[in-house]
């Protein structure tokens, strides 16, 4: 409609006006996505969110996904300005787990190292060895079982016990879940499986393991795209957020794609396949941020300077 269009193409001079670049998750709206692609910015996982934005001149990034997204792209670039539309977008895994109790519980386990999933505040970045996305962590993983290293893992308990499953590391983990992901049912997966007998099941690691243990492919968000547009199925059943149909049916026209079941006969769930702190993204708190320069990202320099190597430190072994 055409009180949308005005919207978007005020946004989009505005970002003109401050030299400003959209990097979005795949989890956002179609529209936010749409933006970020038409205006020259990206749309991707968390891993290649933060490469991009390191990589671009713009002065500004607007990270359109949730807090530890924008936090990444601050530590990351410390003389570019950041701003998220909202900063409220946080995460359940980040929630779950504050820097001081966390701080204390590697202090009880100084054998350990600390590896820390991108879905975590800078803090706990800071206190980390090393930080994973779910794109990068069995490899990380792996590298480290293999110098015979033990693991503290936190805070994602179904990612740390899925790649402790594929390395046979001795991995210690933090309980935190994804309130998404963990409503993914295993039970009623195998029988929308057997009614779609064709159908791949593309699956992220953030799902419990008996909805793992159902999957045809496991991986990031990027990995399961090219998984849907590389296998030759014409059916896709799908355990992760929604938002990812857009660019899935963008990349693999004409194929079909069914939401995994989130909720057994008469059960309810609170999060169905949708982030509720990805949601907070539109495209009206996009033009007001970029007006009024509200909503900045600052991170203490202490903090940062910590941070940055345990996140340097996966971008270089994943290069
Ligand atoms: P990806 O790195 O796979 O995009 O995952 C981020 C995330 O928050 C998944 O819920
Ligand atoms: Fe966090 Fe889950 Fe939302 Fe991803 S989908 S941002 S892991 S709450």
């Amino acid at each position: 409609d055409s009180a949308r269009a005005t919207l978007i193409a005020r946004i989009r001079m505005l970002m003109l006006q401050h030299n400003a670049v959209l990097v979005a998750h795949y989890y956002t709206s179609a529209d936010i996505q749409d933006l970020a692609e038409d205006t020259g910015g990206c749309v991707s996982d968390s891993l290649e969110m933060a490469r991009f934005g390191h990589a671009h001149e713009a002065r500004t990034l607007i990270v359109a996904g949730v807090k530890f997204m924008g936090e990444t792209a601050k530590i990351l670039n410390p003389e570019k300005r950041v701003l998220m539309p909202d900063l409220q977008a946080n995460c359940s895994l980040d929630l779950a787990c504050p820097a001081d109790t966390f701080s204390a519980f590697c202090d009880q386990h100084p054998e350990r190292v600390v590896v820390v999933y991108a879905n975590t505040s800078a803090a706990v970045k800071a206190r980390a060895d090393w930080v994973v996305t779910s794109g990068t962590a069995v490899k990380i993983v792996e590298h480290l079982h293999q110098q015979g290293k033990k693991i503290l893992w936190a805070p994602d308990k179904y990612l740390g016990d899925y790649v402790q499953r594929i390395t046979g590391a001795d991995m210690l983990l933090w309980q935190g879940s994804c309130v998404v992901h963990e409503a993914f049912k295993a039970e009623a997966l195998q029988k929308m499986k057997a009614a779609h007998p064709d159908a791949a099941v593309l699956v992220h690691p953030e799902s419990p393991a008996g909805v793992i243990a159902l999957a045809d492919v496991v991986g990031s968000t990027t990995q399961l795209i090219r998984a849907a547009q590389n296998l030759p199925n014409q059916t896709f059943i799908v355990a992760t957020d929604n938002g990812i149909f857009h660019k899935m049916q963008a990349v693999a026209p004409g194929k079909i794609f069914l939401e995994a079941p989130t909720a057994g006969v008469g059960a309810t769930c609170t999060s169905c396949a949708h982030c509720p702190w990805m949601a907070m993204n539109g495209l009206q708190k996009l033009a007001q941020v970029l007006e009024t320069g509200d909503n900045e990202i600052h991170i203490a320099e202490p903090i940062r300077c910590r941070a940055v190597r345990s996140i340097q430190r996966m971008l270089d072994f994943a290069a």
